[in-house]
């Protein structure tokens, strides 16, 4: 077999022209890992990596598990919170691990964590950590339902309950906003 035969052959199985809605996935359907060596074009003004780039890399990363979940095109409705926890340097390679952790009815949140690899010292730290939500459009652009999330087994069931949870405290929270943005006009 010549390298990546296998790799292609994993992709042309996930093609799939009709998507059954009816029909889960799993968490580790869509998992995915995206890195790129960072050079000076993404640095800021202090010489480290530009913040927008990482979030520029984090959006591109996350479509990505949103797109093989829904199997169509998505576009980010939100992205709930965007923690930089540490730096990422010039030459780092940064590393970005997505899974998808909740799916509605067109909707789809997925987790992000954000590593950067120092290929010299052979260290690997988390920088930022992230959770966007994608939306499934049709052919005329409208929200369209999307495969359900059913658990793989034990370890993605915790990740899928403990995304449920977090989503109902955020959603009082939004509620909360809400009325205070309302009373204030
Ligand atoms: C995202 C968008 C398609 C939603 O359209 P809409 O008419 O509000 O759709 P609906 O009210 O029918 O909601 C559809 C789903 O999106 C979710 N949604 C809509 N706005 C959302 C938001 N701001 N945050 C999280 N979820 C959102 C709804 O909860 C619903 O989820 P569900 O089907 O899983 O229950 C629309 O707001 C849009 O096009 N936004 C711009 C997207 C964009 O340009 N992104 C940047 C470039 S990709």
């Amino acid at each position: 077999m010549e390298p990546f035969d296998k790799i292609r052959a994993q992709r042309q199985q996930r093609h799939m022209p009709d998507v059954d809605v009816t029909k889960g996935r799993t968490i580790a359907y869509s998992r995915s890992t995206t890195s790129r060596l960072m050079d000076v074009l993404d640095a800021n003004v202090r010489g480290n990596v530009h913040g927008g780039v990482i979030m520029r890399m984090v959006d591109e990363a996350a479509a990505i598990v949103a797109i093989k979940h829904a199997g169509k095109g998505v576009v980010t409705a939100r992205v709930d919170r965007f923690d930089f926890l540490a730096p990422a340097y010039l030459g780092n390679v940064v590393i970005i691990q997505c899974e998808m952790h909740y799916v509605g009815r067109t909707s789809m949140e997925v987790g992000v964590e954000v590593m950067a690899e120092d290929l010299f010292v052979g260290e690997i730290r988390q920088i930022a950590r992230s959770q966007v939500t994608y939306v499934a459009l049709d052919e005329n652009g409208k929200p369209t339902p999307v495969p359900p999330l059913i658990p793989g087994d034990e370890e993605e069931r915790i990740i899928i309950e403990k995304a449920r949870i977090r989503r109902a405290r955020m959603q009082k929270i939004d509620e909360e906003l809400g009325k205070i943005q309302q009373n204030s006009i």
